[in-house]
């Protein structure tokens, strides 16, 4: 399909208390693995912008670019050396202004992630740090503290790392002698940043001001949760069975300490001097749903990821009560809740539904993990989720690929793979390599049309031509086309902006509730369940007569 002005989508302005991150669905795109315009491997800048027809054509309202400034890829670009650049790897400044724009003129909004947690250790600053002394104002910006025992060779506290290993590494002083350690929550090239420091906060200020001129309509904000720890940094021994963001645990010296509200209030008063809600959307892994909330409270950010709904297993029960507890909490403080089920963090849905063992956030599966998915359970239940999450009222976001039903890719060799965790846990961890494999646009060309050369930086699977773009896009029953129609149906029937109304009587392994004029029936037990009258406007599945089948999703309209 080709783009028109005519095609356009409302005004990207809007009427106060409409703001369009209540409702909006917001496609991820990973850049390096959506589509590779220069032909290395890597995808770029250039290749999104090839591709927003079909982001149109699919109906997002907004995509989220996970980070493409300057970085030295330790990992994935979550290692930011110079935030206000574009890595070459992904293109230049004016690739990405040219993307902004083309995104604009589609009606589509444009969110960059921001990672103000900590840099790459080749960031100009932290450089500075290590050539400076203990006690410098340059160490001040990072967390540098003198080791424990008699020649401080220990680590100032028994912190543990995100992606395994211990959470300090030792700098040797610029006269050659063994010195001070500084804290990294992830790898050793990411240091954290003090944000007690005031010259941290006007950089961020700064920083949030140079995308806003640009025209980002928003950021994503890594790791909202860990900017601030606590005082006198206590030792901590977290929960082993725990996901390694910490989003189980209850009482993390580094993570979601209430310090951090005073930041996105600065944060928000930065947005709001800029026209057409701009909007923060909060990367917190947190213990509590209520918890979550109080990040979107009216003068801190707009949105927070509902993980507590991504981590919700395939379970009726559970799912009503996730759903109910959310909308709770984030409608006392006025804000939408933010539904996603994939990202490229997580193991896909298309798999992690199916799975038979546990799998704590950030490990992965790898072909020795216990409790393999079953492919074809997995692609079931993630059209009859994704189709129960797009009834949601709220925003929800979706991950690059799933509108394909991309299951994760669990067999990746290990010398192909590339996350630190991998190499930080001597390969006990997985890591996140399996979702964030190139994504197929055509089934007979190279790399199936993620560049022209073949070349990708994960090796893609030799099954995947059959979930190409061009193979689903003219199917009626492919995922592909259920996305585009969940699309179309929500905006239509202005679900996003509606009010959930349980419905009784359908059994306990039933999700079912009313949205407008929208009955919308989950069922997630093992026999199938008898329809009540009206038009099925969208099927997640096959449909047996009147009766829905197991895994299985539909939306009703009244007769
Ligand atoms: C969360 C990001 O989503 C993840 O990919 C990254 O590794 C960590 N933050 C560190 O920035």
């Amino acid at each position: 399909m080709t783009f028109t002005q005519q095609d356009a989508r409302p005004e990207l302005e809007s009427a106060p208390g409409s703001e369009w991150w209540r409702t909006a669905v917001i496609y991820q795109i990973y850049p390096r693995s959506f589509a590779d315009a220069s032909g290395d491997g890597l995808g770029d800048l250039p290749g999104v912008t090839a591709h927003l027809d079909d982001l149109h054509e699919l109906g997002v309202d907004a995509i989220w670019l996970s980070p493409f400034q300057r970085s030295p890829q330790k990992d994935a670009g979550y290692d930011v050396a110079d935030y206000r650049d574009v890595d070459p790897i992904f293109g230049t400044l004016a690739d990405f202004d040219a993307m902004l724009a083309g995104a604009h003129e589609r009606g589509i909004r444009v969110i960059v992630d921001l990672v103000p947690n900590h840099s790459s250790d080749q960031h100009v600053w932290f450089q500075e740090a290590l050539k400076a002394a203990p006690g410098s104002p340059e160490r001040a910006r990072y967390i540098f503290r003198d080791g424990k025992g008699e020649n401080g060779e220990l680590p100032p506290n028994n912190w543990e790392s995100v992606f395994g290993g211990g959470m300090w590494k030792r700098v040797t002083e610029a006269d050659g002698t063994p010195g001070q350690w500084y804290l990294h929550i992830f790898d050793e090239s990411q240091p954290d940043f003090d944000w007690t420091n005031p010259e941290v906060r006007a950089e961020f200020r700064d920083i949030l001001r140079f995308w806003l001129d640009r025209g980002v309509d928003g950021f994503r904000v890594d790791v909202a949760h860990g900017l601030i720890k606590a005082e006198g940094l206590p030792d901590f021994t977290p929960d082993p069975e725990g996901g390694s963001m910490g989003g189980d645990s209850a009482g993390v010296p580094y993570w979601g300490q209430p310090g951090v509200h005073e930041v996105w209030r600065d944060w928000h008063e930065v947005l709001a001097e800029y026209d057409g809600d701009r909007a923060l959307c909060a990367e917190a892994w947190l213990p509590t749903v209520a918890q979550t909330a109080l990040w979107v409270r009216p003068d801190e950010m707009h949105q927070a990821f509902n993980f507590h709904y991504l981590e919700t297993t395939w379970d009726a029960e559970a799912l009503r009560a996730v759903i109910t507890e959310s909308l709770d909490a984030y409608g006392a403080v006025g804000a939408p809740s933010t539904w996603v089920l994939s990202n490229h963090d997580v193991v896909r849905h298309a798999s992690r539904l199916a799975l038979t063992a546990e799998n704590p956030q950030g490990a992965g599966i790898g072909p020795k993990s216990p409790g393999q998915p079953d492919p074809v359970t997995g692609l079931r239940r993630a059209r009859a989720a994704t189709s129960l999450m797009l009834a949601l009222p709220g925003s929800s976001y979706l991950y690059q690929g799933e509108e394909l039903g991309l299951p994760e890719v669990i067999d990746l060799p290990d010398d192909a793979r590339q996350d630190p965790t991998w190499f930080r846990t001597n390969g006990e961890r997985y890591g996140r390599d399996g979702c964030r494999v190139p994504i197929p646009w055509s089934a007979d060309a190279p790399a199936y049309g993620f560049n022209d050369t073949g070349a990708a930086w994960l090796p893609q699977p030799a099954e995947w031509a059959e979930f190409a773009r061009d193979v689903q896009r003219d199917d009626p029953a492919s995922t592909l086309s259920l996305y585009r129609s969940l699309l179309a149906e929500r905006r239509a029937h202005g679900l996003g902006a509606g009010t959930l109304e349980w419905l009784e009587g359908f059994g306990d392994d039933v999700v079912a509730f009313r949205n407008g004029p929208i009955t919308v029936i989950a069922n997630l037990g093992d026999t199938a369940v008898a329809l009540p009258a009206g038009d099925v406007v969208v099927a997640s599945g096959p449909l047996d007569g009147a009766s829905l089948p197991t895994d299985t999703t539909v939306w009703i309209a009244a007769a």
